[in-house]
């Protein structure tokens, strides 16, 4: 099962939970993958937690993912079923989430989320604007990063801050993670694409990792959340949703599909090479 999906980018106001969230609805229409997801709120604020719930304020919820990280409760119990989409479920976050990262663990997640896995065709986990250890949970938890990441250049030079931890996360603890792409928000429609932007990006990331689609500033977008609802089920004519959609079924899942397929060739092909190994043993041996 390697569906596991990281939303991450350390600079606030990204994209990330807008992403997260569409990604999860457009996810569960658009993909051949067993259509059940669950959205792991990993933000303190629980902006993700909120629309999900269909609570803007109020009390935060009893059960959550820190509850299920400082082992009060099971995975499994700390669940619960959304206003968003009867098929996109939620660990969902609340304040207190804030003490975990004063902490060094940074493997919790991980254990959670192979609890889980078999249940769900896609498990997105949505992050805090830092890359301390609640992010880095996710990251040592998922098995794909995706970053989105405004426009503005001066965005961007911090994001090698974010392919540094990646990277030692990688080397360390989680040999599995790849980076499924960078994928460019809240654009301004009227000016045209600063021409460095994909320059710098792809000097960071690789330039194959940068998507084509440019998710632009759009007023549903930015409505559907209050309104509890994917931009899909708010507005499924409007440009947001056309490009959310566009971006996942022409780019997100042959990107992953591509990655998956790679990840399987090298399985065998690493098995091809322990039998023949195996078989050279016994070969010497008679
Ligand atoms: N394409 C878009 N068009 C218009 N508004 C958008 C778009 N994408 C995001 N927004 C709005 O921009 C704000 C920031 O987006 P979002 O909350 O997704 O970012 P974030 O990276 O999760 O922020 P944080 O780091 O604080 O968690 C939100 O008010 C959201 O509704
Ligand atoms: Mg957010």
């Amino acid at each position: 099962m390697s569906n596991v999906i990281a939303v991450v980018n350390h600079k606030g106001g990204s994209g990330k939970t807008t992403t997260a969230i569409n990604l999860a609805a457009g996810l569960i229409r658009y993909s051949d993958v067993t259509s059940s997801c669950l959205l792991i709120d990993m933000d303190p604020h629980g902006c993700a937690t909120s629309t999900l719930l269909g609570k803007l304020d109020g009390d935060p919820p009893a059960r959550s993912v820190f509850d299920v990280l400082r082992r009060a409760i099971t995975p499994h119990d700390g669940i619960t079923t959304t206003v968003y989409d009867e098929e996109i479920h939620l660990l969902p976050a609340n304040p207190s989430l804030e003490s975990m990262a004063k902490t060094q663990i940074n493997d919790r997640l991980e254990k959670v989320v192979s609890a889980l896995a078999p249940n769900y065709g896609w498990i997105i986990i949505d992050t805090p604007p830092n890359l301390g250890v609640l992010t880095q949970n996710a990251l040592v938890a998922a098995n794909y990063v995706l970053v989105p990441t405004p426009c503005t250049g001066l965005a961007i030079p911090a994001l090698r801050q974010l392919t540094t931890m990646i990277s030692r996360i990688k080397e360390r603890q989680n040999t599995r993670l790849q980076i499924i792409g960078v994928l460019l928000t809240l654009k301004d429609g009227r000016t045209p694409l600063l021409k460095n932007v994909r320059r710098e990006l792809g000097q960071i990331f690789g330039k194959q990792d940068i998507f084509k689609t440019i998710i632009t500033n759009n007023i549903k977008i930015e409505e559907a959340p209050a309104a509890f609802q994917s931009i899909f089920a708010y507005d499924s004519g409007c440009l947001g949703a056309s490009l959310y959609r566009d971006w996942i079924k022409k780019e997100f899942l042959r990107r992953h599909a591509k990655l998956e397929k790679e990840l399987l060739e090298q399985r065998e092909a690493a098995a091809a090479l322990q039998l023949e190994a195996l078989q050279g043993e016994y070969t010497s041996e008679e």
